[in-house]
């Protein structure tokens, strides 16, 4: 035998895994502050031989040679949440926690760069491994694109951590797997007064009102029925007292979609609403509308070869469903074919079932070495040929 196994060497170092995340669990870090832990990525890497380049606290860090180079990318970044789960691993930073398993996508990664650098003689190319900050509404991956992340890269790949999948399953999909997102930010500025004599004022919460219902028109009237988009209004503010006409009322929300042309039809109604409701009423809005990030499109193609990886070393693999939940790992897809998998992290029996974001949020740890050991047949494999 003696033929190169990731499975069993991720097997090995399963527990190491499992140290690295309750580490990084325990010292939480929000976008861009990713230190502690880019610290002790790269103090690994270096000891295992990699070459390394900073951009701020993410790390691009290569190892091998030849004339294919495949990525790797893990996030780093914790949310701005407390956590409520009472485990030996809680966060001991107040106010922050990794709930959304960007720790176990560091461990993860962690281990097949370990892996890959013991066998990196096995290895017919080069190894790009990708440790990014700030996915959490940060765009980090924009950050390591400019910094150089994917010069040089044929294909890449990177996991999340996923509740709506069994512990240990492998979700890879074709095709659009996460959404775009945009947000938006407004406001209608009418006439403040007195709330006994509203004929003298041009009260803006109405016309607001009328707006909010209008928006909800989008998605249901104006989006072709077989495509889908979100338009969410998620926060409105105007007025302090019961008996004062407020001047000003603003709106806050988000929309979502998988095609480019219905993020451009969602941007396009709201302002047609916005510019005839307003009008109607005699009064002048603000609005700011942001692209946040793409959709997250998987290559046909990369899928189909991380499915043919993952029969090859025996690892389960399925469907997983889309969701409109957005992903800075979009970028790198917009640039170079890849693919964004899912490791099944639910664990029923555990009580793991908290969704992402939730203050209760845990990930079946045992799953762990098997998202290391995909990592590290993705690359041994598209290295090989
Ligand atoms: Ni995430």
């Amino acid at each position: 035998m003696g033929a190169f196994n990731p499975l069993s060497e991720s097997e090995r170092i399963k527990e190491r895994i499992i140290t690295w995340r309750r580490d990084f669990h325990m010292y939480p870090e929000l976008k861009y502050e990713e230190e502690r832990t880019s610290g002790i990525v790269e103090e690994h890497l270096r000891e295992w031989g990699y070459s390394i380049k900073r951009v701020g606290t993410g790390i691009i860090a290569d190892i091998g040679e030849g004339e294919k180079t495949i990525a790797l990318r893990a996030d780093m970044d914790a949310l701005p949440v407390q956590e409520e789960n009472d485990v030996p691993y809680k966060s001991r930073i107040p106010g922050k926690m990794h709930a959304c398993g960007h720790d176990a996508h560091t461990a993860m990664l962690l281990g097949a760069a370990k892996i890959i650098a013991e066998h990196i003689d096995e290895f017919n190319g080069r190894v790009r491994l990708i440790f990014q900050p700030a996915e959490e509404g940060g765009n980090g991956a924009v950050k390591m694109i400019e910094g150089g992340a994917l010069e040089g890269v044929d294909s890449i790949f990177g996991f999340h951590v996923w509740m709506d999948l069994p512990s240990g399953l492998i979700g890879i999909r074709d095709g659009p797997f996460l959404a775009g997102a945009g947000i938006f930010d407004g406001r209608i500025l009418g006439k403040g007064g007195h709330g006994a004599s509203p004929h003298e004022s041009i009260d803006p919460i109405p016309v607001l009102a009328e707006l909010i219902l209008a928006l909800q028109t989008v998605v249901s009237r104006n989006i072709n029925p077989v495509e889908s988009g979100v338009v969410s209004v998620t926060s409105v503010h105007s007025g302090t007292a019961f008996n004062v006409i407020p001047e000003e009322a603003g709106f806050k929300g988000t929309f979502r979609f998988f095609k480019p042309e219905v993020g451009e039809l969602i941007q396009r109604r709201m302002r047609e609403l916005l510019d005839g409701i307003t009008k109607a009423h005699g009064v002048r809005y603000e609005l700011s509308v942001e692209d946040l990030t793409p959709p997250t499109i998987n290559s046909p193609e990369m899928a189909s070869f991380a499915r043919g990886v993952a029969e090859r070393y025996n690892l389960k693999y399925g469907e997983v469903p889309p969701t409109m939940g957005a992903e800075d790992f979009a970028f790198y897809l917009q640039k170079v074919p890849g693919a964004f998998l899912a490791l099944g992290i639910r664990n029923e029996e555990r009580g793991i079932v908290y969704p992402h974001h939730h203050p209760k949020f845990d990930v079946d740890e045992d799953a762990l070495y098997l998202g290391t050991a995909m990592e590290v047949a993705l690359a041994f494999e598209f290295l090989r040929d």
